[in-house]
């Protein structure tokens, strides 16, 4: 794109009234808009102001020198183009100043020739940057855009995953979101961090997504199980690790979410399913995604049974703490229930949240 010089801002600063304005008229008869500075001060405070393009300064100026000009400028502004110039200088101060970013660097006296050719030189420089800042700026919009629709769809997927279940059983309808809710409020008091509180959102959103192998009229039984029944329950861990596994975009979070839904019915005494591993071998966040499941589950109605109170809940947990819930995720989550006025209506009255909200 062709540029127009009086958008071009170029500040020159030299002590030498004469080569001053020699450069500044030759500058201004070739159409760019000039500023003059006769002492690194004035010169300074004319780069704050107007922001020039390029900066032609003498190194030997009376006050703030033309090396502390160029490292001044160049710190503040990377991409101004700064061409030094000198009388007496020597091969160590022009490697110097090129070294510290000096577009160029002109003997006196000037080849005014060899000077406009450095200018426009450093114009092109200056747009080809600008080019490509313009550029990575793009790319990076389009890679948050893309990261944002992808997070999004994601999380989409992941829901509509765990609706599969609940679409089965209306009785449990919304369990897996509340479960998240409460699991990641518990992570958070545990002080977990951001990947690992996405990792038990999502865990929680599918932990039940075995049950669509479980006969649906299992899961909306109102009398008492049989032998044989409680076992088909209990295979939806193992139904939805094996699930899980396989699924690529869920297990690529930097654990694995199905191992996570394969130990949700485990206890720390070994007394849990499908495997009764204990303690030592559970993730926190299994831990952690027991307690919300079992809260949850108490305070919501089931054909079976009617939702049971929260002091009941709490007990149940205070109770299981050591012996079948980890006493740290049994004390942050009453902490939890505590801070919401022990009101499970609005301890799980954020349902909007899951799924389009990590933070
Ligand atoms: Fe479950």
């Amino acid at each position: 794109m062709a540029v127009d010089n009086r958008d071009i801002k170029i500040l020159v600063i030299d002590d030498e009234r004469q080569v001053l304005d020699h450069i500044c008229d030759l500058l201004e008869m070739q159409g760019f808009d000039v500023y003059e500075a006769s002492s690194g001060e004035q010169g300074m405070e004319l780069f704050e102001r107007e922001r020039p393009t390029i900066i032609l300064t003498d190194i030997n100026i009376p006050g703030i020198s033309g090396i502390e000009i160029l490292k001044r400028v160049k710190k503040a502004s990377p991409t101004t183009q700064v061409i030094v110039f000198s009388g007496m200088g020597t091969t160590d101060d022009i490697i110097r100043a090129l070294r510290l970013g000096a577009s160029d660097y002109i003997m006196k006296p000037f080849n005014l020739g060899l000077l406009i050719h450095n200018v426009n030189r450093c114009i092109e420089r200056h747009e080809l940057i600008m080019e490509r800042i313009g550029r990575q700026k793009t790319l990076e919009k389009i890679v948050r855009e893309r990261t944002a629709a992808l997070s999004a769809s994601f999380y989409e997927t992941v829901k509509a995953l765990g609706l599969l279940t609940e679409k089965r059983d209306p009785y449990t309808a919304g369990h897996q979101d509340r479960v998240a809710l409460l699991a990641m409020a518990i992570g958070r008091k545990l002080g977990l961090m951001e990947k690992e509180l996405e990792i038990i959102q999502v865990a929680a959103l599918l932990h039940d997504i075995g049950k669509v192998a479980v006969p649906v009229e299992l899961l909306a039984k109102p009398s008492n199980l049989t032998d044989l029944e409680a076992q088909l329950i209990k295979s939806h861990p193992q139904a939805g690790f094996d699930i899980i596994k396989d699924i690529p975009f869920v297990e690529s979070l930097g654990k694995d979410v199905s191992i996570i839904v394969l130990q949700h019915h485990e206890r720390l005494d070994g007394s849990g399913y499908p495997n009764g591993i204990k303690d030592g071998d559970l993730e926190l966040e299994t831990k952690i995604l027991s307690v919300s499941d079992v809260v949850e589950a108490m305070s919501s109605h089931r054909p079976y049974r009617a939702a049971i109170d929260i002091s009941t809940t709490k007990a149940e947990i205070a109770d299981g703490s050591k012996i079948l819930y980890a006493p740290e995720c049994v004390d942050a989550c009453l902490q939890v229930i505590e801070e919401n006025d022990n009101d499970i209506i609005r301890l799980f009255d954020l349902s909007a949240k899951v799924g389009r909200n990590n933070s």
